[in-house]
């Protein structure tokens, strides 16, 4: 179970993101806490007051919170969280994941992390197949990552094929 582990779900701006929803839920259901880190992009697939409502905490997505120096800290989360779930992982993300990029809170969250990380890409089936992406995902596995595979099936462009994130529930040992 999960009664009382700290988790911060990274959500990115793929299609995918309503997805994001029904983790919280599964994992507020079973007693975690759930802190969201958005990407700027991901807030165009899915408000922060949805995620918000049902994480029950402020959503996170600017480092610079207010204009009165207030600032949100990547360093504090890294250490806050028991796992790190990016759940949908755009192939942007992981190219900025796997290359050190940190220009977007998720990102310096990610590489603040202490915690075990899984990643749960989602992307049509040619940016998927793309070398870039393979070798992306290729080295954040052997940095200790841990990727779920993206499964098979009719995608949101209408094709068909391999990119869609994983549906069954993900099973966070931590
Ligand atoms: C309608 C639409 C759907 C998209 N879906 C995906 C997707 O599922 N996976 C992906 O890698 N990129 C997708 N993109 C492209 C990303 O939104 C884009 O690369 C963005 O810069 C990702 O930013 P982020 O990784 O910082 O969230 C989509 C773009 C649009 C317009």
């Amino acid at each position: 179970m999960l009664t009382g582990k700290k988790i911060v779900l990274g959500i990115t701006g793929s299609i995918a993101a309503y997805k994001a929803c029904l983790i919280i839920r599964e994992l507020v259901r079973k007693g975690a806490e759930v802190q969201v880190v958005i990407t700027p992009s991901g807030k165009e697939f899915i408000t922060p007051v949805t995620l918000a409502t049902l994480s029950q905490h402020p959503v996170i997505s600017d480092f610079f919170a207010q204009r009165d120096g207030t600032w949100h800290s990547h360093v504090a989360l890294g250490l806050w969280a028991d796992a790190m779930l990016i759940a949908p992982c755009t192939a942007s993300t992981l190219g900025k994941m796997a290359n050190g990029i940190a220009d977007n809170m998720l990102i310096t969250t990610y590489l603040s992390m202490k915690a075990p990380v899984f990643i749960a890409p989602a992307m049509d089936l040619d940016m998927l197949a793309h070398p870039v992406t393979q070798q992306n995902l290729e080295r954040l596995r052997s940095l200790g990552n841990r990727i779920i595979a993206p499964g098979n099936g009719f995608l949101a462009s209408g094709l068909e094929g391999k990119g869609r994130m994983q549906s069954r529930k993900p099973s966070l040992r931590v």
